[in-house]
């Protein structure tokens, strides 16, 4: 297993609408593998595979405090329950920048697991906000798009600008 590249805000492929997956092959299961050593070492709590430029509807979550309790859902399919909640998010595509977002509370989610098998759970609070976020990601979605105009283009300035000082540097 070995960590990816993490597509980093505004790089316009974190805009693409990720493929369903067709059959959960080995090649599938060593990308998990790799999201879930991605999403570890950044650390982070959530990671989708559109963060890592492969555009297929596969997302990992880890919420325990332990580290321990990996989940991966190929193919997610969210329906919302209930509920509204506001938490304050953070991004690995977008490092730095933390914002208070509205989400659905209660949802109720059915998916794949690395095996092929279909399971589904509900979830609430910073589960069930994880989950949607990193799904969203798979539609091309950004939390920021969940600010204002003005919110969003300061961050996407901040972030443009500290990339270009990088590149510049190297
Ligand atoms: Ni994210």
């Amino acid at each position: 297993m070995a960590p990816l590249q993490i597509l980093r805000y505004p790089d316009p492929r974190l805009r693409t609408r990720a493929q369903p997956v067709g059959e959960v092959t080995e090649e599938i299961r060593e990308l998990v593998g790799d999201m879930f050593a991605t999403m570890y070492a950044a650390p982070g709590v959530g990671l989708s595979a559109s963060q890592v430029d492969v555009h297929k509807r596969i997302i990992v979550v880890d919420v325990s405090k332990e580290r321990n309790d990996p989940h991966a859902f190929i193919n997610p399919e969210i329906e919302i329950i209930g509920g509204t909640q506001l938490l304050e998010e953070g991004c690995l595509s977008i490092p730095g920048f933390y914002e208070t977002v509205s989400r659905a509370d209660r949802i109720h989610v059915r998916a794949l697991d690395e095996h092929g098998e279909p399971f589904s759970l509900e979830a609430e609070g910073f589960l069930s906000v994880c989950i949607q976020h990193e799904c969203d990601h798979l539609e091309g979605k950004l939390f920021v798009d969940y600010l204002s105009n003005l919110k969003r283009g300061r961050i996407r300035k901040k972030l443009a600008k500290q990339q270009r000082e990088e590149r510049v540097r190297r």
